[in-house]
């Protein structure tokens, strides 16, 4: 019998709203398979242990997450802690603690889910996107010279190794070598010519070895662009670590909100815990009262399952998440409907157990 051990991290705001149902999920399939379990452990970290103990997570927390086969994580950040405490010494501590280097975040329209662009159907966007997820604009680099002066000055300083460039890009070629699909670069080397510049060439330079993956390599304005008015034309995306945030919230928005997407951190090489979680955040404006979709807390335990090799419960949570969109029976406000979050996980295990 296989066992999961998975730590939780539900976090701030509407996070342990939506990981209750993932969790729901989860142990319900456990279930139903009868060959794997899978135990939850709780950590309660987050904002509010802040404002307790003056940490977001203990000084050695990553050592206790180490032991486990994933991280499963809600989200961080509330009014009250500055964003860059609270991201910066939970969130980004983790992906660069793990190194968890590859962020799969899937772009794709399911059945059911709405679409704001017209004439757009299931099929039409079916993208995945792998953001580079320890270093880029999102390197720990910089300085504040002279405070309180006139000649107050901050530094913020983008760090792009050939070592952290080549392994993301790398991934992605295999990943579009392995799934026959093309492979577009996200860039900017136009006007950022020493990071950009670095990146386009490194992509060039890999993309030698894969002769049979057909690439584009497109600027960020335009791929944005392209995004809302052809997004047909992405398979596999490979771009830096903030551009991957933002065109994923924007890959959000044209494939049902935020209350379906999904991501992956991944530490390819298993030398240290994977953490899956939905790539929105703690949403303080709707936080407490049951409203929120929880689907893409539950996609990234689809994420989790693919991950620890049960690729078929990872689509059959995709398909019984398309049904539960289709009947749209019980869906979320964001969504139309009127179901409360604490029914969708149940809905969605009772779609499951259909099959
Ligand atoms: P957000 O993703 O929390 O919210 C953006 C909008 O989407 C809000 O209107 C919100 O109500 C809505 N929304 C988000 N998730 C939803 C869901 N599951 N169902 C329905 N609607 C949903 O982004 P924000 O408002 O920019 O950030 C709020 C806080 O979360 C900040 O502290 C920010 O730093 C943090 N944040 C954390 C993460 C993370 O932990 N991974 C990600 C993004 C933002
Ligand atoms: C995300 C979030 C984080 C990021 C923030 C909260 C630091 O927006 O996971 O998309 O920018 O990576
Ligand atoms: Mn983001």
């Amino acid at each position: 019998m296989k066992r999961f051990n998975v730590a939780v991290i539900a976090g701030d705001g509407i996070g342990p709203e939506v990981i209750a149902e993932g969790k729901k999920v989860f142990s319900g399939i456990a279930q139903m398979d009868g060959n794997f379990t899978v135990t939850f452990e709780d950590f309660p970290w987050g904002c509010e242990y802040y404002l307790k103990t003056g940490e977001m997570m203990p000084a050695d927390g990553l050592d206790t997450l180490r032991i486990f086969d994933a991280v499963y994580l809600g989200a961080v950040g509330y009014p009250g802690v500055p964003d860059h405490v609270s991201l910066g010494d939970l969130l980004l501590r983790i992906r660069r603690g793990f190194d968890q280097y590859i962020n799969l975040r899937p772009v794709k329209l399911l059945r059911g889910a709405p679409c704001p662009l017209a004439g757009t159907e299931p099929g039409d966007i079916d993208m995945i996107v792998v953001r580079e997820n320890t270093e880029g604009e999102y390197a720990n680099v910089g300085a504040h010279l002279y405070p309180d002066t006139e000649r107050e000055t901050i530094l913020q300083t983008g760090v792009f190794s050939r070592y952290g460039c080549e392994r993301v890009i790398r991934y992605a070629y295999e990943l579009a070598r392995r799934e026959k699909r093309t492979l577009t670069s996200i860039s900017k080397g136009n006007a950022l010519r020493y990071s950009m510049v670095f990146w386009d060439r490194i992509f060039a330079e890999i993309g030698k070895e894969y002769p049979d993956v057909e690439t584009q390599t497109l600027l960020v304005d335009a791929a944005s662009m392209f995004f809302v008015k052809d997004p047909k034309r992405f398979e596999v995306v490979v771009t830096s670590n903030l551009f991957g945030d933002i065109l994923t919230d924007l890959g959000a928005a044209i494939t049902g909100g935020m209350g379906l997407a999904a991501g992956a951190n991944l530490n390819p090489e298993r030398q240290f815990p994977s953490m899956f979680e939905p790539i929105h955040g703690s949403a303080p404006d709707i936080a407490g009262q049951g409203l929120v979709n929880p689907l893409a807390a539950i996609w990234s335990v689809s994420q989790m399952l693919d991950f620890f090799g049960e690729p078929l419960w990872g689509e059959r949570i995709l398909s019984a998440i398309e049904i539960l969109l289709t009947e749209h029976r019980m869906v979320t406000s964001d969504l139309g409907g009127t179901a409360h979050t604490s029914d969708i996980g149940a809905a969605v295990l009772e779609i499951l157990a259909r099959a």
